[in-house]
Parts: C-alpha cells; structure tokens; sequence
C-alpha cells in the first residue's frame, strides 16, 4: 500500500514519513525533493526561475511518474507531497485514488511558530506574517486535506506515525476516492468516486437518522440508486424507498401530494432526512417535498445528472412547475449534505453530458481560467463520456471546478438578494430561458439552451463594448469546439423576445443582462432592443458549416 501524507508547510511530513518508512521498510519519497534532485535546483529557485507556473507542472509530472499504487496490505511506500500539490485537482486525483491519503492536521498558529524555526525557507510562507499566510493557506486547502483521513500532527512524531499505522491497518486503500470534502454555509459538500455509500452513511449518522428514506425515479434509481440502497443495507441502515415519476414529470404539485402522503404513511418524522438521488428535476422535486413536509425536513442531494452536479444541486433552489411556467412554486431550502460522487455519471446518456457542459462552459466564463483550459483540451472526451475522461479525474476536475465556483458563489448569496452575487450565475439564462419556454419545455435540454443564450449574452457584450473581441472568440470557439449551440432553431423571432421580456430577472422594470468581461461578467440594465433582438436572430440562425 501507499501512504500519502498531506498537509500545510511545516505539518510534519517529512518527519513523519521517513520514520513511518523506516519501520516497514518502505521506500519513502519526497517529491519536492525528488523534483530538485532531477532539475538540479532548489524549489525556491524554481519559484524565481520559472515562477509558480512552472514549478506546478515540474510537480504534475513527477506526481503523475509515482505510477501506480502499490496494491498490497503492507505499507510499501510513503509518498509526501509539496503542500500545494494537492490544490490541483488531478494531482489529487493522482495521488489519492487507490492509495491511503492522511491528512497531518496541526494548526496554524503552531506551524507558524514552527516554519520561524524552520532553517530550510519555503516559498510561500516567507515574508513579513507567517501567520497571516499560514492562515490563508489552511482556509484555502483545507476542503481538499480533508478529504484525506485526518490524524493530529501536533503530537510527538512516533505518536503521529502510530496513529498512522493504525489507520492503515484498519482501513487499508479506500476502495472508493474522497477528493474534496467541505462544511460549507449550505452544507456539507463531499466529492469523489464511489463516495455514495460511505458519505450518506456518515451524514445520515450526523444527523442522527434512524433509516435511510431514498426518494428517486426509475432512471437514476436503476443506474445508480439501487446499488446505494444495497450498500446502505449492507451497513444496517433499513432502508425505505420511494420512486417519483422521471424528468420534468416529476415537478408537478400532484407529486408532491402523493409523496408527503406517502411519507405520512411511513411515520417520516421531523428532522427525519430524505435522500434525493436523481437529476436536476428529481433534486427540485424531493428538495420541495423536504422544504414543505412537515415545515421542512433535512435532506441528503445525491446528483446523478452532470447538471445536477455542477449547478442545480447546489444553491438550495426547490419547486415544481405549474402549467403557467416552469418553477413557479418552491422554496429556497439547503440540503444538509451534498454527495457529489462522478461514478454515477458513467451512465449518464451522452446528449445529457454534452448539454451540462453549457453549463460548465458558463462557469469557465464567469472567470476560471483552467476550466476554460480543461474543457478547451478535454471537454469532448466528457461530453462523449470516454472512459478516459472518468478514469483520468477529467470528468472530476470539471465537476470539481464548475459545482465549487457555484459553491463560492451561492455561500456568499444564500438567498439571491437584490444586488447579490449570485445573478452572476445567470449568465446565458435570460436568452436561455426564453429559447426554453419559446420551444414549450419539448425538446431542448437546459444546458443546450444556456449554451444558445451565453452566445447571444457574448454578442451582446460585443456589441456593447464590454466584450473583447478576443474574449467572445474563445468563449464561441470553446461552444463550438463542443458542437453546443451551433443547430439553427425553428423558432419565431417574436416568441423568443416576448419570453425574454418576461424574464423574472427584472429591478424597477428593467431587465438586467449578464455580459462576459474580458475575465469575469458585469450586469447591465441598459442593452437596447435592437442590441437583443440582433442577438437572438443570430443564434437561432445557428454556426453555419456545424453540425450539430
Ligand atoms: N434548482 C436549480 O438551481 C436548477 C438549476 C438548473 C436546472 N434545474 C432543473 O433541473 C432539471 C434538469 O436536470 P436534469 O437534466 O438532471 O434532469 P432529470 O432529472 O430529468 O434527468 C435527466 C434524465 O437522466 C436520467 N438520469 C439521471 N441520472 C442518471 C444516471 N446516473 N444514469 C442514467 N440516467 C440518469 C433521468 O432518469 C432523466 O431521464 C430541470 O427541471 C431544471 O429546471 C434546477
């Protein structure tokens, strides 16, 4: 087995790893040294030579030569990291699957007490408050070491190497692949690859469950659902089901009728969770009837769908449809877990994961560079769901960058005051909306019409002058590159601007758009008609020479 220990400058790693090495005979590494060693420089001289940049790709590549994790039950190799490796999320993908990630947790205050002591300088803790910046690093990573089993790094060295041996011999390499792992303002948020099971388990006890309640739909309950609800049996939880009409069938008020009355007949009691394993419109769906049974119940989101992993999982938005328009009636209520395991979108049809990545492609707009790098290289193998994509961490690095910058987002705007951040979110919506409800709801998937209205949102920026040029080229490049966007819409010109006018993002009468900037997005109440109306009518009149 590998031990991959991790944790701020100054944690203790080394220490610990060369004494935990030397009791099994293991081979230990340490990558910053290894990097040094083979570049023939310090690393405080790589951060000067080539700059942080360059040091992170020295780094992907010596954590990408550690190969493959030794499968056996002894202890054979004690990998210790940079502090910093961990932040990228396919170093982490690396590093921790099929290997045993600890995390040396000691606390700032004594980590800056002890890098003053410190004769070998690390970079990103030097200058004139070492607290201050150890303090800035653990809020920084602290979502992603958590992810790894948590030892006390402030004991004695042969204390912290014990409950080190201990943890391996108890657990071994975790069969399923914790990345991230969060207590965020709107609840927990855990990610990783075959994470279901164990991580409902814990929020269930956390939340001192007696059963697990799953509330699902054929779709995702055969894909995905079933064999959590094994697993969860497995672990002695009784386990009660309950199967809501699949897709936007399921937004009714009618449903909600049925299944309050079907929990009502279990004795589901206040403070009781549900667990809503599904898609989008499922999570709508089961995160209503938790907001309203019984004034409101905890619930578990388990997302199964591309989009309901990267947006609408997230954010605490709940409700269901009525026959004047979509999410009419719902209410704002966070789950108290959010389980983000990629395994289950190995399953998801193909046109569903293409369609998220409008989705994603608008969070890369929003401002994150390496999304935009990621999907620009690898964004077509996710949308065709290759294997690669899943078993080299891309389709979790994505699901990783776009669901944590909405987590960001939503965290600081709970509840989408007026003047919030969250109307950021909205970019490619207002068009994206109306191109939705001109199609009546029939054949366009979410993402698809998002991926039609950030276009028109860039043309619009253009236009307006908040745009660069070069900006809106690699925004449409990227959509393009991912064939979204690019069929030509049969729909009226009319019915399109009509819903446009009738968006629900209004202040004071005024619409207001969400324009890409040249790194991020700015909001205007003052885009003309005829800035609109150009834009819708070149979207609709598709990329001429794509196909779709
Ligand atoms: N609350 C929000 O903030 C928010 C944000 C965006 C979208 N939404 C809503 O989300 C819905 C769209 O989401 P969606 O596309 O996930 O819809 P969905 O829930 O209907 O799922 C799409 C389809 O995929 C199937 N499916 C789901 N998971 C699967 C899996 N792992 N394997 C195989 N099949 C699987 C389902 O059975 C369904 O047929 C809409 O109702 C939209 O309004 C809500």
């Amino acid at each position: 087995m590998d031990v991959v220990l991790v944790g701020l400058p100054g944690a203790g790693k080394t220490a610990v790893g060369r004494r935990l090495a030397s009791r099994h005979n293991a081979q230990f590494v340490d990558l910053d040294e290894r990097i040094e060693h083979d570049q023939g420089r310090t690393i405080r001289e790589i951060f000067a030579q080539d700059g942080e940049a360059g040091f992170r790709r020295l780094e992907r590549a010596a954590v990408t030569a550690l190969g493959a994790p030794d499968p056996s039950p002894e202890i054979r190799r004690v990998i210790s990291p940079g502090g910093g490796s961990v932040v990228d999320p396919r170093n982490r993908w690396l590093l921790f699957r099929g290997r045993l990630p600890v995390w040396l947790d000691v606390r700032p205050e004594v980590l800056a007490q002890r890098l003053r002591r410190s004769p070998t300088v690390r970079p990103l803790v030097q200058g004139g408050d070492p607290l201050g910046r150890v303090r800035q690093l653990a809020a920084a990573r602290e979502r992603f070491y958590s992810a790894a089993a948590r030892v006390n790094g402030l004991s004695e060295v042969t204390t912290v190497v014990s409950a080190v041996e201990r943890l391996a011999q108890e657990a071994g390499p975790p069969e399923a692949t914790t990345l991230l792992r969060s207590a965020t303002a709107i609840g927990e948020v855990v990610l990783g690859d075959g994470i279901a099971a164990e991580a409902v388990g814990a929020a269930l006890r956390r939340l001192e469950a007696q059963r697990a309640v799953i509330v699902s739909e054929p779709g995702a309950f055969g894909a995905f659902g079933e064999a959590l609800a094994a697993s969860l049996r497995e672990e002695e939880w009784p386990v009660e089901v309950m199967l809501l009409p699949s897709g936007e069938d399921a937004k009714r008020l009618a449903v909600i009728e049925e299944a309050a009355q079907a929990l009502a007949r279990l004795h589901v009691e206040r403070g009781e969770p549900l667990i809503a394993v599904g898609g989008g419109a499922l999570g709508d769906t089961a995160g209503f009837l938790a907001a309203t049974y019984l004034r409101g119940v905890p619930w578990i989101g388990v997302p199964t769908s591309l989009v309901a992993q990267v947006d609408s999982s997230i954010g605490g938005k709940t409700g269901v449809d009525l026959p004047e328009g979509k999410n009419l009636v719902g209410a704002f209520h966070h789950p108290a877990a959010i389980v983000l395991d990629v395994a289950a979108l190995r399953s998801l049809p193909g046109r569903h994961l293409r369609a998220a990545l409008g989705e994603a492609v608008k969070m890369a707009a929003l401002g994150d560079e390496a999304l935009f790098a990621t999907l620009e290289e690898a964004g077509e193998l996710v949308a065709t769901g290759a294997p690669v994509a899943f078993d080299e961490g891309i389709v979790a690095e994505v699901v990783e960058r776009a669901g944590w910058a909405k987590v960001a987002v939503v965290s600081g705007d709970e509840r989408e005051r007026a003047g919030g951040g969250r109307i950021r979110l909205n970019l490619g919506h207002t068009i994206g909306h109306a191109l939705e409800a001109a199609d009546g709801y029939a054949t366009l998937l979410h993402g698809e019409a998002v991926a039609y209205g950030l276009r028109a949102a860039t043309r619009i920026g253009v236009a307006l002058g908040v745009t660069p040029a070069g900006r809106a080229e690699r925004i449409e490049a990227l959509l393009t590159g991912l064939r979204l966007g690019v069929a030509q819409l049969p729909y009226p010109l009319d019915a399109v601007l009509d819903a446009t006018a009738t968006d629900k993002k209004h202040a004071g009468g005024r619409l207001r758009w969400v324009l890409p900037t040249g790194d991020g997005t700015v909001v205007r109440d003052d885009v003309p008609d005829e800035a609109v109306e150009a834009a819708v009518r070149g979207v609709l009149e598709g990329v001429a020479g794509v196909a779709a």
